[in-house]
């Protein structure tokens, strides 16, 4: 019998004890308990060819169609899509551990903000950085996220509060978009505080937001979504409601902060506004929620916001998933929440919102890809989508959120290529990516 020649591919990846492949939510979010189903292959092996996923399946079979002269053996070793990570303030100066002090002695987030602290502290460190400062800040953190598996990032500005620091502020991530290997995604976030030259004029920063620096945002093409920290004493419902109309009238969709300290009609107004997703959502109804999953807006849970925050108050997951709510999950990176690794927010999902690891791993993936409008391109190990992928040194993946504190992560490969490998000592983001 004639013998059928192989197709080459780039990089074969084979003999994984499981390869979950989340397969079935690229086109939508997977909800309730779908998420239990990762669409696990044992002794599973995934082809790249041209930084996209051409097969996926038993490595037996994917051997017999498929030859390569790079194949990574993860014998023993669970392979996954790459962490997206739906939100993150990923530009700023400077840090606030005094404030974390303070807040160990009982101050409140909120009365540190009234005070001119927190945000309004980093604002006036990152006004004064330039943008060479803020890039090396931005690069120093993206590494450490790749190297904890996350491929790809939602970045909001919102520490700069004038139109000029703003637009340095995405100009940054634009600058780590092309030379980084993971993909950043990024959000305007101007009404992230009311600055102290608005004190007693928010109406007046609210029209700065909407007439002068959405429009040149937009203009810049500098980002794809527009949110707002809708808050009790930050934005209210009315100026929320206004900038997000502006931003979607501009072409950036919606996204919003909401209910995070209090409860204040935030999940209710990101129906409204059909957002594309909602984050925090700790004090959000029954009913507000439920008005979520009708709309098919997606909760970006953030456990550790709560962590960080110290009230031991957690977004109810579960009761979201049995109201038919998209759950996704992020860290919230940002300096009073400074934490890169979604390996850690997986373990705090599941420590203390009960999550189960496959429902974490889904909400941390695909979920998670759809909330930054990406669902149809990664999340998920699929025919043509992206090759970002993880080789994780456990053997099962219940160890996600089970075995924490340390890096699970042995491999990165970003669009078909190794970009991390600890079993390596060279340098690959330096020496061989070429930048995404
Ligand atoms: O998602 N709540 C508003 N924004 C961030 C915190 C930003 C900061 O404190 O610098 C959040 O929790
Ligand atoms: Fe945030």
């Amino acid at each position: 019998m004639r013998k059928v020649a192989k197709e080459e591919a780039d990089l074969l990846i084979e003999r994984a004890s499981e390869l979950l492949t989340i397969r079935g939510g690229s086109r939508k979010p997977i909800l309730g308990k779908r998420m239990r189903d990762l669409g696990i292959i044992m002794d599973g092996a995934v082809a790249i060819r041209n930084g996209r996923v051409v097969r996926v399946g038993k490595t037996d079979m994917i051997r017999e169609k498929i030859e390569s002269s790079n194949v990574i053996d993860a014998s023993k070793r669970v392979v996954m899509p790459g962490f997206v990570d739906p939100h993150t303030h990923l530009v700023f100066a400077g840090s606030r551990e005094e404030e974390f002090e303070m807040r160990l002695e009982g101050a409140s987030y909120l009365e540190i903000l009234q005070k001119g602290g927190g945000i309004l502290k980093t604002m006036r460190e990152t006004r004064k950085a330039g943008k060479e400062e803020l890039l090396e800040g931005c690069r120093k953190t993206l590494s450490i996220m790749l190297e904890h598996g996350t491929t790809t990032v939602e970045a909001k500005s919102g520490y700069g509060l004038t139109t000029e620091d703003e637009l340095k502020c995405l100009e940054v991530m634009k600058l780590a978009n092309t030379e980084h290997p993971i993909e950043i995604v990024p959000t305007f976030l101007g009404a992230h505080a009311v600055p102290s030259e608005y004190k007693d004029n928010t109406a007046g920063y609210v029209d700065l937001v909407a007439d002068e620096m959405i429009p040149e945002v937009a203009a810049r093409k500098l980002a794809e979504f527009c949110d707002v920290f809708c808050e009790r004493g930050v934005f209210n419902i009315e100026h929320s409601r206004e900038i997000l109309s502006q931003g979607i009238r501009h072409g950036l969709a919606a996204k919003l902060h909401a209910d995070e300290l209090t409860g204040f009609g935030g999940a209710e107004l990101a129906a409204e506004m059909q957002a594309i997703s909602a984050s925090h959502l700790l004090f959000s109804s029954d009913a507000s929620l439920q008005l979520m999953a009708d709309q098919g807006v997606i909760a970006v849970l953030l456990p550790a916001a709560s962590f960080t925050l110290m009230t031991r108050l957690y977004a109810n997951a579960k009761r979201m998933m049995e109201l038919g709510v998209p759950v996704s999950l992020g860290t919230d990176y940002n300096p009073s929440c400074w934490g890169e690794n979604q390996q850690m927010t997986i373990a705090l999902a599941c420590h203390q919102m009960r999550m189960t690891p496959a429902e974490a791993i889904a909400a941390a993936t695909i979920n998670a890809a759809h909330a930054i409008n990406r669902g149809h391109d990664i999340g998920s190990l699929e025919l043509g989508k992206r090759a970002d992928i993880l080789v994780l040194n456990v053997p099962n993946h219940r160890f996600l959120g089970y075995h924490f504190g340390v890096n699970l992560v042995a491999k990165v490969v970003k669009d078909g290529n190794l970009v991390f490998d600890r079993e390596s000592d060279r340098n690959l983001i330096s020496e061989e990516s070429p930048p995404h």
